[in-house]
C-alpha cells in the first residue's frame, strides 16, 4: 500500500472515530451536565456569566475532536479548579481584576493562575503583590522539562530570567501565553532586522521561528539548524549540483554573503556587486587599482558574469564549460582572426589571457608578447 492510500485509510478511521464520538456525546449529555456542576467552584460566583451544560459538552466535543483545545479549567476562569483551590487567598479581587479588553473566550489561561494558585508565585498582598522569586526559579518549579535539553547557546532575556518579556504569566490571546504574536514579538526587541528594504520571504512568510529557537539550543545565534542546513530547509542543497564548491558555501557560511533577514542590496547581499566577492578576494581589489590593464567585465564589477558564487560542475566556479564563458561576449568567429590566434582554436584562452587584469595588453600573460605594434 502507498503512502497516500495509508493516509487515506487513516483518514476515513478517523472519520468513523468521529461518528461515534459525536452520537456518544449526545447521550451521555447529562451525566457530564451533573459533572460540571459538582466541579463548579465557588469562583463561579466572583462573576456571572454561568457556564451553561451546552458550552461545557461543546468543549469537550472540542477537546475530543482537535489538539490543542485547551483544559477547561484554563480556558474557562469561571470553572476552574478541579482540585482543591486556595481557599485563604481565592481572590474576591478577582472579580476586579482586569482581564483587558479581549473577551474571556479568547483568553488562555495559564492553569496556576486559572487554580488561582497565586501563591505558587507571589509573596505579599493581593493588591500590591510580589514575585516570590526570581521568575527563572519560579517558572522551574513546573517547567524544567521544557529547558530539560541541554542549551550551550542560551537566549539573553530566557538566560536572564525575564520569561515575562515574552510570556504573559497570567493569560493571554495567543497560544504559548505569548504577549504578541509572530514577528512582532521578536522585533519588539531586535526591530532593526527587518528595516532595509529588501526582506527575505522567509521572515516575512514564515517567521523568526522558522530558523530561530525562543530560549536556547545547540547552535550559534540560537539556529533550529546547524550551518547551510537552515538555509536547506527551504533552498536545494547547492552540494547536489556542484562538482566544485565555493569554499564558504561549502563551510555552510551562507551568512559571510548574505544577510538572512533583510538588506539593501538585491539577492539579500550584504554588499553591493563585486563588494561581495572582495570582502574575502582583497587581492583582487588591489590589482584592479594597480594592474595596467583590467578586463572590461571586471571594471563593471561583475564577478557574477564568469562565476557562479555558490559553485557549479566547471572548475573555478565557472559558469559554462570551456571557452564558454568568454563566447557569451566574445564572437567565436571574430576571435578566428586575429593574427595571434593562429592554430590556436580549442585551446583554452586562459592559457594565454588572463581573464581578470595583466601588465600587457590584451590582457596577454606575462610569457606572451603582443604580436602587433603598439598604437
Ligand atoms: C506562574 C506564576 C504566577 C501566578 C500563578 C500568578 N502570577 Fe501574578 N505575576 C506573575 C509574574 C511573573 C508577574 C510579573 C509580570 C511582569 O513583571 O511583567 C506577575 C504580576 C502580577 C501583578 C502585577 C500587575 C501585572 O499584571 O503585571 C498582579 C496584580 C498579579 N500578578 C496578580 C496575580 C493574581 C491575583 C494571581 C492569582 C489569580 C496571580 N497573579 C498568579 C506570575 C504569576
Ligand atoms: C505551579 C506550576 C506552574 C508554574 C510555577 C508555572 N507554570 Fe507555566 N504551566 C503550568 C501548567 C500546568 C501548564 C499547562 C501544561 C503544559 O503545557 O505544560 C503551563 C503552561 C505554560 C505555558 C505554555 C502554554 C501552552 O499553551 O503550551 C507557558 C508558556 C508557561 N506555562 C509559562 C510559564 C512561565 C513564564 C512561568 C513563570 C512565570 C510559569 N509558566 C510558571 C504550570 C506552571
Ligand atoms: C524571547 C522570548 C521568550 C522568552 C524570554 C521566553 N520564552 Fe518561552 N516561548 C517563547 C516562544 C516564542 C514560545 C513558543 C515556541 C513555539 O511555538 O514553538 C515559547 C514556549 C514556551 C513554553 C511552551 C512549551 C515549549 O517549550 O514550547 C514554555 C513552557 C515556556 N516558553 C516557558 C518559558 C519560561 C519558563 C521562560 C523563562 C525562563 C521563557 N519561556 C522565556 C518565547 C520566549
Ligand atoms: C526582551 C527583549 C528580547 C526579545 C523579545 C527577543 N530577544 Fe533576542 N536577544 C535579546 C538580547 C538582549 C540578545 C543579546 C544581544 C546581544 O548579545 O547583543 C538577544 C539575542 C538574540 C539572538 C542572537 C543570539 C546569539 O547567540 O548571538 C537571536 C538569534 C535572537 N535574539 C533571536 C530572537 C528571536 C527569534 C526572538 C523572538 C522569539 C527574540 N530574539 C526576542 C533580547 C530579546
Ligand atoms: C531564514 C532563516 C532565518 C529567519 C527566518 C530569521 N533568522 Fe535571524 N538569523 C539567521 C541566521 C542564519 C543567523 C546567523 C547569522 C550569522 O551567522 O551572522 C541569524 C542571526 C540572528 C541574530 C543575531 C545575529 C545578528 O545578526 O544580530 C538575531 C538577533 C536574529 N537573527 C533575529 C531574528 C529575528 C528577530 C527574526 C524574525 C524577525 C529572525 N532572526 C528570522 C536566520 C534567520
Ligand atoms: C522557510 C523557508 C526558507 C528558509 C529556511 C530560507 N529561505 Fe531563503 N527564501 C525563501 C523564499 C520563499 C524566498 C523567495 C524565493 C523567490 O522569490 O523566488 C527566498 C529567497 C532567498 C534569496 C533570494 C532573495 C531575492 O531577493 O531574490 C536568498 C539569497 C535567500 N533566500 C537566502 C537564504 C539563506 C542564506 C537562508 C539561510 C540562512 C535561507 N534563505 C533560508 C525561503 C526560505
Ligand atoms: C561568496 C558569497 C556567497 C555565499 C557564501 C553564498 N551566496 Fe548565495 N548568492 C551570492 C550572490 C553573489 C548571489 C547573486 C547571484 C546573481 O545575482 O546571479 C546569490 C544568490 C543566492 C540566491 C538567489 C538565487 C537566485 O538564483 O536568484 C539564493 C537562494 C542563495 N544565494 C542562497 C544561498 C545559500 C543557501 C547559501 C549558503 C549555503 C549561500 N547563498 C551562500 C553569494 C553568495
Ligand atoms: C567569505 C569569504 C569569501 C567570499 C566573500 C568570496 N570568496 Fe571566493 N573563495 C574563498 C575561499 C576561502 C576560496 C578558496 C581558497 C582560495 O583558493 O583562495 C575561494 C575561492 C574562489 C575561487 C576559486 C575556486 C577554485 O576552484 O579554486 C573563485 C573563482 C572565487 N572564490 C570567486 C568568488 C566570487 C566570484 C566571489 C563573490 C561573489 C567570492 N569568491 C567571494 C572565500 C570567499
Ligand atoms: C570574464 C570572466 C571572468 C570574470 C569577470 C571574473 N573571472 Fe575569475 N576567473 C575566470 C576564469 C576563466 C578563471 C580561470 C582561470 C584559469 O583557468 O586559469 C578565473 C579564476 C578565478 C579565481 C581562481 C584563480 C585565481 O586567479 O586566483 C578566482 C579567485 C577568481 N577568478 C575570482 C574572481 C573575482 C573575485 C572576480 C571579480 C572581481 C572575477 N574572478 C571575475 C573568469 C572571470
Ligand atoms: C561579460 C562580457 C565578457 C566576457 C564574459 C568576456 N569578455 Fe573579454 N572583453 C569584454 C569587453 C567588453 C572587452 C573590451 C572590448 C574591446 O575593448 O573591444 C573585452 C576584451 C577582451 C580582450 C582584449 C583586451 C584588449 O586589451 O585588447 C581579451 C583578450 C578578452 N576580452 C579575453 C576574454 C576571455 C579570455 C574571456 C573568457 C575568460 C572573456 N574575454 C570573457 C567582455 C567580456
Ligand atoms: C595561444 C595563445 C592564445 C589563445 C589560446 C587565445 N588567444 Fe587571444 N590572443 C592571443 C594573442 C597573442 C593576442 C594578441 C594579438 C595581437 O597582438 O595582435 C590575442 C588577442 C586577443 C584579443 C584581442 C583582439 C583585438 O585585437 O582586440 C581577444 C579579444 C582575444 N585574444 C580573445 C581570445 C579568446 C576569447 C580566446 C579563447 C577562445 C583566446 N583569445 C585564445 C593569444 C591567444
Amino acid at each position: 500500500m502507498n503512502q497516500t492510500c495509508k493516509q487515506h485509510k487513516r483518514f476515513a478511521g478517523s472519520l468513523k472515530v468521529l461518528a461515534v464520538v459525536s452520537v456518544l456525546c449526545i447521550f451521555v449529555e447529562p451525566l457530564w451536565a451533573i459533572e460540571a456542576t459538582k466541579t463548579n467552584s465557588p469562583a463561579t460566583a466572583v462573576t456571572n456569566a454561568p457556564v451553561t451544560k451546552v458550552e461545557s459538552n461543546k468543549h469537550k466535543l472540542l477537546k475530543l475532536l482537535f489538539d490543542g483545545v485547551p483544559d477547561e479549567g484554563a480556558t474557562n476562569l469561571l470553572k476552574a479548579p478541579r482540585q482543591k483551590a486556595a481557599p485563604d487567598r481565592r481572590p474576591s479581587v478577582l472579580s476586579a481584576f482586569h482581564f483587558g479588553q479581549g473577551s474571556l473566550s479568547n483568553l488562555v489561561f495559564h492553569p496556576p493562575f486559572a487554580k488561582q494558585e497565586c501563591a505558587q508565585c507571589h509573596g505579599g498582598s493581593l493588591q500590591n503583590p510580589v514575585l516570590k522569586a526570581p521568575q527563572q526559579e519560579l517558572c522551574m518549579q513546573c517547567h524544567k522539562k521544557n529547558f530539560a535539553a541541554p542549551m550551550p547557546v542560551m537566549h539573553k532575556p530566557v538566560e536572564m530570567g525575564q520569561c515575562s518579556r515574552c510570556h504573559d504569566p497570567h493569560k493571554s490571546p495567543n497560544k504559548k501565553l505569548l504577549l504578541k504574536t509572530g514577528n512582532e514579538l521578536c522585533l519588539k526587541c531586535h526591530e532593526t532586522k527587518m528595516t532595509q528594504p529588501v526582506k527575505h520571504a522567509a521572515v516575512e512568510m514564515n517567521g523568526c521561528l522558522e530558523c530561530h529557537l525562543p530560549h536556547g539550543g545547540p547552535n550559534k545565534f540560537l539556529t533550529k539548524f546547524a550551518g547551510k542546513d537552515v538555509c536547506y530547509q527551504c533552498h536545494d542543497d547547492f552540494a547536489k549540483t556542484a562538482k566544485f564548491m565555493h569554499a564558504p558555501v561549502e563551510s555552510g557560511d551562507c551568512a559571510q554573503c548574505h544577510d538572512p533577514h533583510s538588506t539593501a542590496n538585491e539577492k539579500l547581499l550584504k554588499h553591493k556587486g563585486a563588494d561581495t566577492c572582495y570582502e574575502c578576494h582583497d587581492d583582487f581589489q588591489n590589482r584592479i587599482k594597480t594592474a595596467k590593464f583590467v578586463h572590461a567585465p571586471m571594471q563593471d564589477n561583475s564577478c557574477t558574469m564568469c562565476h557562479n558564487p555558490h559553485g557549479t560542475n566547471e572548475r573555478f566556479m565557472l559558469n559554462k564549460s570551456g571557452n564558454g564563458v568568454c563566447f557569451e561576449c566574445h564572437e567565436e568567429r571574430d576571435l578566428a582572426a586575429i593574427s595571434g590566434h593562429a592554430g590556436t582554436q580549442g585551446k583554452p584562452c586562459a592559457e594565454c589571457h588572463d581573464p581578470h587584469f595583466s601588465e600587457q595588453r590584451h590582457l596577454l600573460k606575462p610569457f606572451l608578447k603582443p604580436l602587433t605594434a603598439k598604437e
